[in-house]
This record gives structure tokens, C-alpha cells and sequence, in this order.
């Protein structure tokens, strides 16, 4: 009994001893700002989500009444949490690491954001920087649109979005984009969610080998992930940056379900001496009628010249 108490107890801290204890944000992702200022009203908003998604385990800010989980998820009034940028929260919050679950599919960027704005109440000395977005109104009439490119000697793809109005065209910059490739059925997603750099550019990694049709082409769908501020931008392109697929590869194995030239051996021989074997038995039958055929006529004659016999015997 102590034996196995000893074992679990072991299992369960193998997670938590391989944990990096620092939890190291990308860099792209640090310089991440929210798109609307921080007011009392997004506190108030944020200190509702607060409660219903993070209270159970972070407990009241400033209380230093958070959950024993291994490793601690600490106090967000505390520095352990206000060292860290903005951008480093709220990628925290998203993505989830170890007892901390991803808010992702939770909640909202925007919610995220309003959650990052109670946090940061606690906080004296911070002071909000906002993201500078290029958006319709900046920019009179702007259209944001988004360029698709493939780079084959560094496999990447490249997205490039671009505000133009009247009075020219402006990289939109910070904005998170998200890109996904067509697949036989639905949509995968390639590498990350990434941000645009200054000159309105997101560069994607593609998986090694990422199958394309006869010629290669893969359909990608990228979109700004912020839909509240960019709206819902989206830009289809097909790229050659898959690998040449052939419907049935010749490497295929035989199998009952590929088509006819990989069934298997025993299948295409079972077939063809079934086939065989009917046209046999048809063959067979149609000799059969003309020997009947030939005995019949051979016997009428027979016949006719024994008839012809007893007339002249007459
Ligand atoms: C199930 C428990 C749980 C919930 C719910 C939870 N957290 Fe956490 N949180 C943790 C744990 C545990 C860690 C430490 C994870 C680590 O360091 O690997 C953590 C870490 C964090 C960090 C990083 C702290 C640091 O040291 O940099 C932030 C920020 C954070 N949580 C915010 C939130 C917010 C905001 C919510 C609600 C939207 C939330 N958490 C919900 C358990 C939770």
C-alpha cells in the first residue's frame, strides 16, 4: 500500500519537476498590446470574467488566498504576476500551461483583454500602452486586405496586410493572424497565431512534406484573429508549397479499398477465372447447341433419303 501511495505521488510531481519554472513567452508575442484603453468599465467587466473563469484557483487578488497546485498560480496583485508584460499575460491566458488550462476557446480577445485590464488595477505604477491600429477611421475609406506569397527556399509563408485609403496604403502592424490550409476535409491550422511585425508582415513555418494536389497547390486561408478591430478580413490563395500528391501513389500498398490497379493479387485472379470460367460456360453451351444442330440436320437427311428411298421402291 505505501508502495503505490509512494509511486502516484511520484507520477504526479513527474509533470510538475519537467516544468521549465520560467514560463518564457515568445518574443512577437511579449510586444503585445490591447486595442481599446483599459477604463472602469473594461475593469468591471474583466473583474466579472475574473470571477467566473480564474477566482477558483487564483483566488482574490491581493489576498494571497490562490490554490495549492503545484506549481502555485500565485496572486495577480502580487509582482510574480505584474512582472510580466501585457502581451506575456495575456498569451499566458490563451495558450494555458500545465494546471493552468487555455482560455483560447473560451473567451474572447477582447475578454481576455478585459480580464488583463482588472489585473492590472492592482498595479499603481502601471501605465496602459495602447496599440496603435490603423483603422477605418484613421484612414478615410481604408480597405485592409491581406497578401498571400511562398517563400520554397526558406518554406515559409509570408502575409502581408495592408490598410489603403485615399490617402495611400500603411502596414497594419500588431495584428494577430491566423493561418489555415485546405485539407481533404476542413481546414488545418499552420504553425502558430502570429503577429504582424512594422512592416504589416507574418511569416508562417509549413510542416515538411505538407501534401498538395497533382501539381502541388494548397489552398491557405489566412484572417486577422482580431475580428473586433480589423472586422473579418480573410484571404484565400492558392500556393505551390505542397508536395506532389498523385491520387493513388505508386507506393501504395495492394489493399481490397485502392482502385484497380493496387487491388490485390489474389482479387484480380479470383476475378479474372470467375470471369473466365462464365464465357467457359457459355462457349461449353453454344458447342453443345451446334452439335445438336449438326446431329438434327445430319438425321432430317437421313431421313429425307430414306424417304426418297421408299418412294422409288414404290
Ligand atoms: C485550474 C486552475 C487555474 C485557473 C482556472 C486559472 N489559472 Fe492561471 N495559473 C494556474 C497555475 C497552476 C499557474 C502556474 C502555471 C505555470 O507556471 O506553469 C497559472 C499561471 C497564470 C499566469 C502566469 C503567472 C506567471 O507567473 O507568469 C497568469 C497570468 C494567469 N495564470 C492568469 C489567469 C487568468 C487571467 C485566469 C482566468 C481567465 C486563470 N489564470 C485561470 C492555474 C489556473
Amino acid at each position: 500500500m505505501r508502495f503505490f501511495t509512494v509511486l502516484i505521488l511520484s507520477l504526479l510531481l513527474v509533470p510538475s519537476m519537467a516544468q521549465d519554472p520560467d514560463w518564457v513567452v515568445p518574443e512577437d508575442r511579449k510586444g503585445r498590446l490591447s486595442t481599446f484603453p483599459f477604463t472602469d468599465e473594461t475593469r468591471k467587466e474583466g473583474e466579472r470574467l475574473y470571477q467566473v473563469n480564474c477566482h477558483s484557483c487564483h483566488g482574490d487578488p491581493g489576498r494571497n488566498n490562490y490554490i495549492a497546485l503545484q506549481p502555485p498560480p500565485g496572486d495577480p496583485a502580487t509582482e510574480k504576476i505584474q512582472n510580466n508584460s501585457d502581451g506575456e499575460i495575456f498569451h499566458k491566458v490563451t495558450t494555458g500551461r500545465g494546471p493552468m488550462p487555455s482560455f483560447r476557446s473560451v473567451l474572447t480577445t477582447e475578454e481576455i483583454w478585459k480580464v488583463v485590464s482588472y489585473i492590472r488595477s492592482f498595479n499603481r505604477n502601471y501605465v496602459q500602452k495602447v496599440m496603435q491600429v490603423i483603422t477605418s477611421s484613421a484612414y478615410p475609406g481604408a480597405v485592409i486586405s491581406m497578401k498571400l506569397a511562398w517563400d520554397d527556399a526558406a518554406k515559409l509563408v509570408s502575409v502581408i496586410a495592408t490598410a489603403t485609403g485615399e490617402t495611400g496604403s500603411v502596414p497594419v502592424t500588431g495584428a494577430g493572424v491566423r493561418l489555415m490550409a485546405g485539407r481533404y476535409f476542413g481546414m488545418m491550422q499552420v504553425d502558430e497565431e502570429k503577429v504582424t511585425d512594422n512592416s504589416g508582415t507574418a511569416l508562417f513555418a509549413t510542416p515538411e512534406g505538407l501534401p498538395g494536389d497533382t501539381a502541388g497547390n494548397i489552398r491557405f486561408s489566412a484572417q486577422f484573429t482580431d475580428e473586433q478591430t480589423f472586422g473579418s478580413v480573410s484571404k484565400d490563395t492558392v500556393l505551390r508549397a505542397g508536395v506532389v500528391t498523385v491520387p493513388v501513389s505508386l507506393t501504395a500498398k495492394r489493399a481490397m479499398w485502392n482502385t484497380v490497379r493496387k487491388a490485390p493479387v489474389w482479387v484480380i485472379l479470383a476475378y479474372g477465372l470467375g470471369v473466365l470460367a462464365v464465357w467457359g460456360f457459355i462457349l461449353l453451351v453454344m458447342l453443345k447447341l451446334r452439335d445438336i444442330f449438326t446431329v438434327g440436320t445430319a438425321l432430317q437427311e437421313r431421313l429425307q433419303a430414306s424417304g426418297n428411298e421408299t418412294t422409288t421402291n414404290n
